[in-house]
């Protein structure tokens, strides 16, 4: 089969590394894919918002399947569009991608199904007097979240009434949010680690994938501003069996069940970000699309037709058999950036060692690249490119990982040196 990959990080590029291994891929195309897409197959130059392109390429290449990456195109429906067309697409559909577009939406859903999360309350900017009174009488810290996509900066941890008050006028008055913070959820703070679990479904039947640990902050020891993801490592081994039997009877069915109950089937991957606290397991965020760098460390630990996988939960059939996880195997994704990122950052520099021969247990993903035009590679972005090592202990996954990102460099190249070593200090 022909399969289109919408989107065009590091996600894409695994995703497209994945479904390259499927026996019945025939070609693969990326709408609009990076400079190592290109690599795996055929750069479509369409944006992810004109879904009249898309369709018509989609149709005109004979195209069988759709694997839409971020969240902007499914929380606007291209899911509903390309399917009341007849064309066979994994992610949800607009009704069941609001679990992640709107975070008020998500969090009354929780409390209506009693799974799991933090306490809170959900203001509109109408109701600032009423916020504001309310922020004044709670304890601290608090989180203060925009309702709507904010590109992972729509979340303000607050450790006084004064630094909330700022957030809310920000919110409310600055427009700093545009309308995704038209309306804001304040929440409970929540203490524990933090993992990320995904299941692909169907809308009835899932597949967990090995749980894994993002790190958000572009900083060592979890300091700076947050960011897409820095890195991430998998499995996340400090989530014992037991636990994630709890997770998945406290929050994976309910949550798949439920939203099924109320006629928003979602079908695609479920994105669980979670956090461990000391009374169990609980919801920070659901995303309705995989994470970015969690598929670049957990899809080089699966066996099999992962394409056959996505195909069949697109056809509300899934086939969990298609899938197998290498056993006792690590990994270690490791995220290089442009200097300044998530801030203010150049783009054009070329980059070096892309043409390194990597042992086979070694994965280049690109993020933001692109080909100049005469046969360089250049950075494109803020997250440039990711190194995976896969190796038989956390340990020498992450020295792998780094020792091979040595051979790659660019002008302001900067990472994290830490990248699993929460999950190291478990072990
Ligand atoms: P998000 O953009 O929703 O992924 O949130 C970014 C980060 O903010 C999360 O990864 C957490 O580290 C933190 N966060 C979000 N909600 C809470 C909460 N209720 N308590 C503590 N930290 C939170
Ligand atoms: N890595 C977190 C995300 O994709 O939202």
């Amino acid at each position: 089969m022909n399969i289109a990959v919408i989107g065009s990080g590091g996600r894409e590029h695994a995703l497209g590394y994945k479904l390259s291994a499927s026996k019945s891929v025939n070609k693969l195309y990326f709408i609009p894919g990076n400079g190592g897409t290109a690599n795996l197959g055929e750069n479509l130059n369409i944006s992810p918002d004109t879904f009249a392109g898309i369709l018509s390429v989609v149709k005109e290449k004979n195209i069988n399947l759709v694997v839409i990456g971020p969240e902007q195109p499914l929380v606007n429906g291209l899911t509903d569009y390309l399917e009341d067309n007849g064309i066979h697409v994994f992610g949800p559909r607009k009704n069941a991608a609001i679990i992640e577009g709107e975070k008020s939406f998500a969090k009354n859903f929780m409390k209506e199904f009693a799974i799991p999360t933090a306490a809170f309350r959900v203001f509109k900017n109408n109701e600032k007097v009423k916020c504001l009174t309310y922020l004044e009488e709670i304890s601290y810290p608090v989180v203060i979240k925009a309702d709507g996509l904010a590109a992972g900066k729509g979340v303000i941890i607050c450790e006084t009434f004064e630094n909330a008050k700022s957030a809310i006028l920000d919110f409310f008055e600055n427009d700093k949010f545009g309308d995704a913070g038209k309306k804001v959820v304040i929440e409970e703070f929540l203490e524990g680690p933090e993992v990320s679990v995904f299941a692909v479904t169907d809308g009835e039947d899932y597949l967990l994938l090995p749980p894994s640990q993002d790190h958000k902050r572009i900083y060592d020891i979890d300091e700076g501003p947050n960011t897409g993801g820095m890195g991430a490592y998998a499995p996340a081994s400090f989530v014992s069996g037991e636990m994630l039997r709890r997770i998945d009877n406290e929050i994976i069915f309910p949550t798949i069940s439920s939203m099924n109950k109320i006629g928003r089937k979602f079908k695609g991957v479920l994105f669980f970000g979670l956090m461990i606290t000391k009374e169990g397991p609980k919801v920070i965020e659901y995303n309705c699309r995989f994470g970015d760098p969690e598929t670049q460390a957990i899809l080089p630990l699966i066996e099999g037709d992962f394409a056959g996988l996505l195909y069949s939960a697109a056809l509300s059939k899934l086939d969990k058999s298609l899938v197998a996880f290498k056993q006792n195997k690590f990994s270690v994704t490791v995220v290089a950036a442009s200097e300044g990122y998530p801030n203010a950052y150049e783009k054009g520099k070329e980059i070096s060692g892309l043409d390194f021969k990597f042992p086979d247990n070694i994965y280049l993903f690109h993020a933001g690249t692109k080909e100049n035009g005469v046969g360089k590679i250049i950075t494109n972005g803020g997250r440039v490119l990711s190194i995976t090592a896969v190796s038989n202990s956390l340990k020498s996954a992450k020295s792998e990982a780094y020792k091979y990102l040595g051979k790659i460099n660019f002008d302001g190249i900067y990472y994290r040196t830490d990248i699993a070593d929460k999950g190291l200090k478990d072990t």
